[in-house]
């Protein structure tokens, strides 16, 4: 009953056996090796992207704020929602890479900037000649930080009224599998073709120990990513052992299958919570991750069974009226089995 964070999960066992693989022989280091030309062929194949520059980094930090700050300048903004992750949790990182490019915050139900909100953000910033941050780019998390997803008409939607100002656009996909498979599209419908100018590749939360892919659909930002890459520490030398956790992932598409598990568990635990008195959903099911509130004496219930998960905002007690409702967020993963499901959701029931 581990619903605390899809990070908690373990790799899949594909993935550790290609680690096996990858321990053999003498390859070159700091991403010259073969693997890494395999890697960048599949994931142009799998975008339908020809001229991808494609890397590989350790963590979602490093991929988020690496690639703002190849986007753009110190002085210009980045727009995103106001619980995207590279505002609430990289500890400045975004700043400190991008040289203090400031983040201006977009409120929206879900976690989802809507078009509306965008055109109102774009058109109060940047407006005071130098007095001012000047208008940068664009960064959406799909799947969200709330569990919800955008569709690629949504993501075309927003991308178009961006490049309409002349900024161009990130994705967060640090969830990006689980975005792709609820929306039933492929990997190119949910980037470029929506208008997604740089992407972080989310593996780390979809079963392998520590990798995210980087991909610039323009090539033209490919040296500086690579020298801002090294510069701020992510050029990994043993690089083979990121190699081969993304072509794990790539193989037999193993990152569609993992998020369809994740996402399907997910949606099995949503529908069972609602069957709970005095249960409701705070935010849609969309991908890998359920939000809602049920009363506290079921939270009692299942913590005193060992089950592991977060109060949504953290800080509820379980001190308190019983049938008080208490909200929390429930991760699923590749590897959450229908049995975990059913046992929490029985615990919550006593
Ligand atoms: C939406 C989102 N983006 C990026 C990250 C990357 O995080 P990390 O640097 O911990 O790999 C996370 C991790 O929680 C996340 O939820």
């Amino acid at each position: 009953m581990f619903f605390g964070s899809d990070t908690t999960a373990p790799a899949h066992p594909s993935v550790l056996k290609a680690m096996a693989r990858a321990n053999e022989g003498y390859p070159h280091s700091y991403g010259a090796d073969h693997a890494m030309d395999e890697i960048r062929a599949q994931i142009r194949d799998l975008f339908e992207a020809p001229d991808a520059a494609v890397y590989l980094v350790a963590t979602g930090t490093a991929a988020n704020a690496l690639i703002l700050a190849t986007l753009i300048d110190p002085w210009q903004a980045v727009f995103c929602h106001r619980s995207a992750h590279i505002e609430t949790d990289e500890c400045g990182a975004p700043e400190f890479y991008t040289g203090g490019a400031k983040l201006v915050l977009i409120d929206g139900e879900h976690a989802k900037i809507s078009p509306d909100a965008l055109k109102n953000a774009l058109s109060t910033t940047g407006q005071v000649g130098v007095h001012g941050v000047q208008r940068g780019m664009l960064s959406l998390t799909n799947a969200t930080e709330n569990g919800t997803i955008y569709t690629p008409a949504e993501v075309a939607a927003l991308t178009k009224i961006a490049h309409a100002d002349g900024l161009p656009v990130h994705m967060d996909g640090a969830r990006f599998a689980n975005a792709v498979v609820a929306a039933g599209c492929t990997p190119a419908q949910m980037t470029w073709k929506a208008g997604v100018d740089a992407l972080s590749f989310g593996g780390t939360k979809n079963g392998l120990i520590g990798v995210e892919g980087v991909i610039f659909f323009d090539p033209k930002h490919a040296w500086e990513f690579e020298l801002r890459r090294k510069r701020g520490g992510h050029l990994f030398s043993k690089h083979r052992y990121l190699a081969a956790q993304m072509q794990a992932y790539l193989d037999g598409d193993l990152w569609r299958d993992m998020a369809t598990a994740a996402n399907a568990a997910a949606q099995r635990l949503s529908k069972g919570i609602l069957t709970i008195e005095g249960a409701s959903l705070v935010h849609p099911t969309q991908a890998n991750g359920v939000f809602a509130s049920w009363p506290r004496i079921g939270h009692r219930r299942a913590y005193a069974a060992g089950a592991e998960y977060y109060f949504w905002p953290e800080g509820a007690s379980l001190e308190g009226p019983d049938d008080e409702t208490l909200p929390a967020r429930l991760m699923c993963s590749w590897s959450t089995t229908n049995d975990d499901v059913d046992d929490f959701l029985a615990a919550i029931r006593g």
